[in-house]
């Protein structure tokens, strides 16, 4: 059966595209990101990052995805393949396009379904008149699933669920009918509360509700440049892992989305439109949200000491609490807005997720649209139960290292190669440029073919020396070890459905040409 699916409408495919990039990693992971790498240290990386690697790696993607849908193939070992026909192996790298976004779902999704489980407790009003240590151990009960005594039996495994199923239920109506219909409502939602709450932080005012710092403490935080951090190799990291997190780049659903573009349709100015809205949501409303009121609170000092041991404890264990300085009212409406719009970035983020395994499914075995949706909810199940049931034993972080961080960089320098030497860069420019609704800056023809592989080839080397650490660490509980085999099989199974499809596709064609 032929997958001859598309989007309803431009303004639903780019809201979906940045409904796809603005996720959990805007609200919970930038803040982090900046805070723990110095602030003002961090934003100047970050931004030559984006020009030099998000910025052309979305033109790229978007192209390649477009070129390969043009083709019918809506995911990345064959649209890697239809590149360059001739090498056996880029539909193994395309594996990784596959591979990342289940494994990524895996542990997404239930970091998702924290957000309805904090949803639901802000409107009951859990938090309010509860300490501060009283709201930071609500978080560590919440994920302690043998100790679990926040209110509803097996709390946790309830959300998780709900959220699997609400995933696979949007993701089985299609992307006109489901996806794009939740983009439409979500970002407009997200970018309101994200408003209120960003006003509410900038104001905040030192002696008000207990605050002992004003607001804008927080942003000149972020926002004073600090040239020290030029030559450091670490911040660069944070601040490339950053980039490529947030824009879904090196993942493989920006390549299955577009490869639902229609073929005269604009790429050129759809990536930006999505990608510049991503930054907005990121360093606009992103920054002025848990950095003012957590530093507003707290101060420097104590807020970079608690990032220190790790992301998520600021947007869980600490917000919910700040929040119920502000009267049980403002508690609860605050309350609803923060997980609220984390519910739809993390959505918006999960469903683009789910699109490629479907699309690869439908295109190479000619699945029906419904069952490659519950296929995915299944796989996700599977995978993602032991990062349920062994959060603490660290499988949340494992799958989130090796998918989340070193498969996006891996992918991303892959396909670079292709596109910019491979496939080459006067086709390549073609592509870019065909049907572009902008003039695309000339320079980024030499940015896309000698700057952004150099730079990303260079982060790639900078990661080896912690990849390695990572690999040779000793002493690891046994979960962490079955999480990577778990995930190794994930990956040698895709791999053997692609060879399975490639030998479908050439005994097809031999029967064709007969
Ligand atoms: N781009 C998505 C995020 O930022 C995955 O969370």
């Amino acid at each position: 059966m032929a997958n001859t699916e598309s989007w309803g409408s431009r303004v639903g495919l780019i809201l979906a595209m940045a409904g796809n990039a603005v996720g959990l990693g805007n609200f919970l992971r930038f803040p982090v990101q900046a805070i723990q790498n110095g602030g003002g240290a961090f934003i100047i990386p970050y931004l030559v990052c984006f020009l030099l690697m998000g910025i052309p790696l979305l033109w790229v993607e978007w192209s390649m995805g477009r070129f390969g849908g043009r083709k019918g193939n809506h995911s990345t070992p064959f649209i890697l393949h239809e590149m360059d026909p001739k090498r056996a192996l880029w539909k193994y790298i395309g594996v990784f396009g596959i591979f990342t976004n289940i494994a990524v779902a895996a542990y997404y999704c239930y970091l998702e379904s924290w957000t309805l489980s904090y949803l639901w407790h802000s409107i009951a009003g859990t938090f309010n008149g509860q300490t501060a240590d009283q709201v930071a151990g609500f978080f560590g009960n919440y994920v302690d699933i043998n100790t679990s005594t926040t209110g509803i039996p097996f709390e946790p495994i309830v959300f998780w669920l709900i959220c699997l199923l609400l995933n696979t239920w949007i993701l089985a109506k299609g992307l006109s009918g489901g996806v794009e219909k939740v983009a439409k409502v979500g970002m407009p939602l997200l970018i309101l509360f994200g408003i209120f709450l960003a006003i509410m932080a900038v104001t905040l005012k030192s002696g008000d509700h207990g605050a002992v710092n004003d607001g804008t403490v927080g942003l000149n935080f972020l926002w004073t440049p600090d040239y020290s951090s030029i030559w450091t190799a670490k911040v660069w990291l944070a601040a490339a892992g950053q980039i490529f997190f947030t824009l879904s780049v090196g993942m493989g659903s920006i390549q299955c989305y577009a490869s639902y573009v229609k073929k005269k349709d604009d790429i050129a100015l759809n990536a930006m439109s999505a990608g510049w809205m991503n930054e907005f949501v990121e360093v606009v409303l992103g920054a002025s949200i848990i950095i003012p009121i957590s530093i507003g609170y707290l101060g420097i000092d104590r807020v970079v000491e608690m990032t220190q041991s790790g992301g998520l404890g600021l947007g869980f264990k600490t917000l919910p609490y700040l929040f119920t300085q502000w009267g049980p009212t403002l508690a609860m409406i605050a309350g609803v807005c923060w997980f609220g719009l984390l519910f739809f970035a993390g959505i918006t983020s999960s469903l683009a997720m789910g699109t490629p395994v479907m699309g690869f499914l439908k295109d190479e075995f000619g699945w029906k649209h419904k069952n490659a949706a519950w296929f995915f909810g299944l796989i996700i199940l599977v995978l993602g139960l032991p990062c349920v049931l062994y959060f603490k034993e660290g499988v949340f972080d494992e799958y989130d290292y090796w998918a989340g961080t070193v498969g996006l960089v891996v992918f991303a320098l892959f396909e670079i190669i292709l596109f910019a030497w491979v496939f080459g860069m006067d086709k390549g420019w073609k592509e870019i440029n065909a049907g572009a609704d902008i003039k695309v800056p000339t320079i980024f023809r030499f940015i896309i073919k000698y700057v952004t592989p150099l730079f990303i080839g260079g982060v790639f080397v900078a990661s080896l020396p912690g990849i390695w650490e990572k690999i040779t660490a000793t002493g690891l509980p046994w979960q962490v070890h079955a999480a990577r085999v778990l995930l190794l099989l994930m990956f040698a199974t895709t791999c053997w459905f692609v060879r399975v499809a490639y030998m479908k596709r050439k005994a097809n064609l031999k029967n064709w040409t007969k």
